[in-house]
């Protein structure tokens, strides 16, 4: 895979996954801009910080992005939040805030890139599903699982009408990640991030918890020639471990 020459849009850039896909396609030669509401020191050849609650930042970013970078063709909408619990257990902020960043963040972006894309030839988006909700639900997340739900829904239907215009729209659905979205649900907990880690990886038939690079070199895959052919698929990245 090389990605010289193209230029790059990742939110959720300063995270666990984001940082390895930043890593990763300014390695290959990318030109990468760095969305998040963190401040983060990665290095990367634009920055457009912010809040993805905020409908004009969403709207704005893929041309902001274009504009800096001079030009568009991958856009990785990674950025997501995690509320636990059931549907009894879950706030009005927990819906505006896992809607907002997971399900409304992307769909924005998507509306404004696809036609920016469509006007210089094409491109490629990687969404972020989960296998809670890409694929199945798993148990105790309600919200979350809904709103992977909806983002794997989107990607289909985006993938299938996009096509013709040269862009192709995929979703990477990954189990448990090693990062910090994982990590902090542990700490909330009671658990020692590290050791909750070694013991759920015995979980995993391929015998560990995934590393974000391991995620982040599919999703390069998907935005890279070598997956020209895909359009509108969810791809598992799960270590062999089933949604049970
Ligand atoms: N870690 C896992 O086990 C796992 C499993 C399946 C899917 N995922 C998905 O992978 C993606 C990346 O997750 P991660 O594990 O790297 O998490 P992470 O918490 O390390 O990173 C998420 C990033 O998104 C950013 N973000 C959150 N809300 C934002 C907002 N309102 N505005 C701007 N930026 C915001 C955060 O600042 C953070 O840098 C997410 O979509 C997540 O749902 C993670």
């Amino acid at each position: 895979m090389t990605f010289i020459g193209k230029c790059a849009l990742v939110t959720g850039a300063a995270g666990g996954i984001g940082a390895a896909i930043v890593e990763s396609l300014r390695a290959q030669g990318a030109r990468v801009a760095v969305a998040d509401k963190v401040v983060s020191d990665i290095d990367a050849e634009a920055y457009l910080p912010g809040d993805l609650l905020d409908p004009q930042y969403c709207d704005e970013l893929p041309q902001r992005a274009m504009k800096s970078l001079g030009g568009l063709d991958i856009v990785i909408n990674n950025a997501g939040v995690i509320t636990r619990g059931a549907v009894t257990g879950t706030t009005d902020a927990d819906w505006k805030l896992s809607m907002g960043v997971n399900v409304e963040a992307p769909f924005r972006i998507c509306r404004s890139a696809i036609p920016l894309m469509a006007e210089t030839g094409g491109g490629a988006i990687v969404n972020t599903a989960s296998c809670w909700g890409g694929k199945a639900p798993g148990p105790n997340h309600a919200l979350y699982c809904m709103t992977k739900a909806a983002i794997a829904s989107l990607t289909q239907c985006m993938g299938m009408d996009h096509a013709h215009q040269g862009i192709r729209i995929n979703a990477v659905c990954p189990n448990e990640v090693n990062t910090p979205m994982l990590r902090s649900g542990f700490e909330k907990r009671g658990f020692d991030p590290d050791r909750a880690i070694a013991e759920l990886g015995k979980s995993v038939p391929i015998g560990h918890v995934a590393e974000p690079q391991e995620v982040s070199d599919v999703i390069l895959f998907l935005a890279s020639d070598a997956a020209r052919y895909m359009c509108g698929a969810l791809v598992e990245v799960n270590g062999g471990k089933p949604v049970s």
